[in-house]
């Protein structure tokens, strides 16, 4: 018997907290107004998606794990988001051996980036990229994606550790907001978004939306 003790220590525990905080806060609060955003500009999809919403849980029922799984129109907006505005827009690795690919001599320990919003909208892989278009995420048409050319939560062993957590987050607030609101563009709603690519991309300006109830008709507002 090994008297080996796996328990992690106070600052290790304070430490990948920390962490969890810096990489989950901000990436899921910047996709979720993405969303917001998107359905706005889309009314039509926000529709349909408040009809998948208000079919799988009547009468305003509180989201379940399981209704959410249910709702595939909810994951493919969600998804096409995250192509669009991916809140991360790149992911690097270092190389741990002299390697070819594709032609192209990478030295061990070359810093290595993946320009994940590029791919997503590379032409040479989606029609119309600039276009928000959820179906081409639809089940059937997922399984036909190049892994390579989307990864809103990166790729390989040290992928995205919170990504269901995240999606789940995300598509939870999403249905509580359409439950009970319409999203609309105003005045003030800058279309197209401009972006900026700090450390998030995320857009320049604040996104202004109109906020209204579902039970309010919209001339009323
Ligand atoms: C929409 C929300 C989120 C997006 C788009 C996102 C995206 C990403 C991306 C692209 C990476 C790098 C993956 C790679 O290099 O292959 C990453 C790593 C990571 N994410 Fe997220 N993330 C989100 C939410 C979260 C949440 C909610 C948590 C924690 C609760 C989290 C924790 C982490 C951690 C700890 C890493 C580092 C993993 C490692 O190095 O092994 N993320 N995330």
């Amino acid at each position: 018997m090994s008297n080996l003790i796996l328990a992690l220590s106070d600052l290790e525990i304070v430490a990948q907290s920390i962490s969890f905080f810096l990489a989950g806060y901000d990436t899921t609060s910047t996709a979720l107004s993405s969303i917001m955003y998107t359905l706005a500009t889309h009314p039509d999809a926000q529709m349909k998606l408040q009809h998948e919403i208000d079919t799988v849980l009547p009468n305003k029922a509180p989201a379940t794990y399981e209704a959410l799984g249910r709702m595939e129109y909810l994951d493919m907006v969600v998804n096409e988001t995250l192509r669009l505005y991916p809140p991360t827009f790149r992911i690097s690795r270092l190389s741990k051996k002299d390697a070819q690919i594709n032609g192209v001599f990478i030295l061990k320990n070359t810093s290595v980036t993946v320009p994940v919003f590029t791919l997503h909208h590379d032409p040479e892989h989606w029609t119309e990229p600039g276009n928000f278009l959820p179906e081409r995420l639809s089940k059937e048409n997922k399984d036909r994606i190049n892994p390579y050319v989307y990864m809103p939560f990166g790729i390989g062993p040290r992928n995205c550790i919170g990504m269901r957590f995240a999606l789940l987050n995300m598509k939870l607030a999403a249905v509580k907001i359409l439950q009970n609101f319409g999203i609309h563009t105003c005045e003030e709603t800058e279309v197209p978004l401009k972006l900026n690519n700090n450390i998030l991309v995320s857009p320049k300006k604040p996104i202004v939306l109109k906020i209204i109830p579902r039970d309010r008709a919209i001339n009323e507002s």
